[in-house]
């Protein structure tokens, strides 16, 4: 049985979120000795509770903070070959607690003005009180978001489309396409062929024939809801955005890398 097998197993007894918990304990006893030390010798950077950690990325306090940090710099090389760094305004969508965005005012400079969002309220909500310099709002599992057209630069999405259904998919390209300038820079990630180890034989096929996998059976937008995309199928979706970049890479060490895509919004449409 592989690992698509065991989810499946679960989530079809409607037990996925029961297991999911149990991980979230095993994870906390497993980090307790790292995310410590990491408390002691930093205490002066406020930390999010561990739930919002684990539920939006890892139960692990220096992978969130100089991890987040790493993954905001490699953002912006992205960014600096199609902007500038002044008088931006740049979009985190799906924010979670903050692991990227609270980094990028040390990258852009101070004309530029930051924004995240995200739909679990749990997590802005501790974003607005801890993470200074930054609007933080919180929106709904589906569009609208409360900005304006051809507001932002720059927006960026890191795996968010991974939580979502194929209907949400498309309702939200287009609303990033309403709220992104003419000229503005979306890049977003997602779950393509380094997953493939994961999939049953009928997500493979299903893979293969280009079309999106939704391993669904428990609330949308959550971690254990997922889904995985083809090239074919993201080609479909950005139809609108011309694609400036596609980046796949290896998984290493029994880490799943996800697929960067950088896109740019048509002028006519
Ligand atoms: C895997 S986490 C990634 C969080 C963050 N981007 C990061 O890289 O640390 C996925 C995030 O997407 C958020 N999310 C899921 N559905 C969303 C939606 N419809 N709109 C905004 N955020 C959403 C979740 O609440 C969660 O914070």
């Amino acid at each position: 049985m592989n690992r698509g097998n065991i989810s499946h197993f679960f989530r079809n007894l409607g037990l996925l979120y029961a297991a999911d918990f149990i991980r979230f304990q095993v994870h906390r006893i497993k980090h307790r000795k790292i995310n410590q030390d990491f408390r002691q010798h930093n205490p002066s950077i406020k930390m999010p509770p561990d739930y919002l950690l684990y539920e939006s990325f890892a139960l692990n306090y220096p992978a969130y903070y100089y991890g987040g940090r790493e993954s905001a710099k490699d953002l912006f090389n992205h960014f600096s070959k199609y902007k500038s760094r002044h008088n931006l305004n740049i979009l985190d969508w799906g924010c979670g607690p903050g692991r990227i965005i609270r980094h990028m005012p040390e990258l852009f400079d101070d004309s530029c003005t930051y924004y995240g969002t995200d739909y679990n309220s749990k997590s802005i909500k501790w974003c607005a009180a801890n993470i200074p310099g930054i609007y933080f709002s919180h929106n709904a599992l589906s569009p609208p978001l409360n900005y304006a057209n051809d507001q932002f630069d720059i927006i960026y999405g890191i795996s968010i489309f991974t939580h979502l259904s194929e209907e949400m998919h498309f309702a939200w390209i287009n609303e990033l396409f309403r709220i992104i300038k003419k000229d503005g820079i979306i890049l977003l990630t997602t779950a393509g062929s380094a997953f493939k180890s994961l999939f049953t034989q009928s997500e493979k096929t299903r893979f293969e024939n280009g079309n999106i996998i939704i391993r669904d059976k428990v609330r949308e937008g959550h971690r254990t809801f997922t889904a995985f995309h083809p090239v074919g199928f993201i080609q479909r979706l950005f139809s609108n955005f011309e694609i400036l970049e596609h980046i796949e890479r290896d998984p290493v060490d029994n880490k799943l890398p996800q697929d960067i895509w950088i896109v740019r919004r048509r002028n006519s449409v």
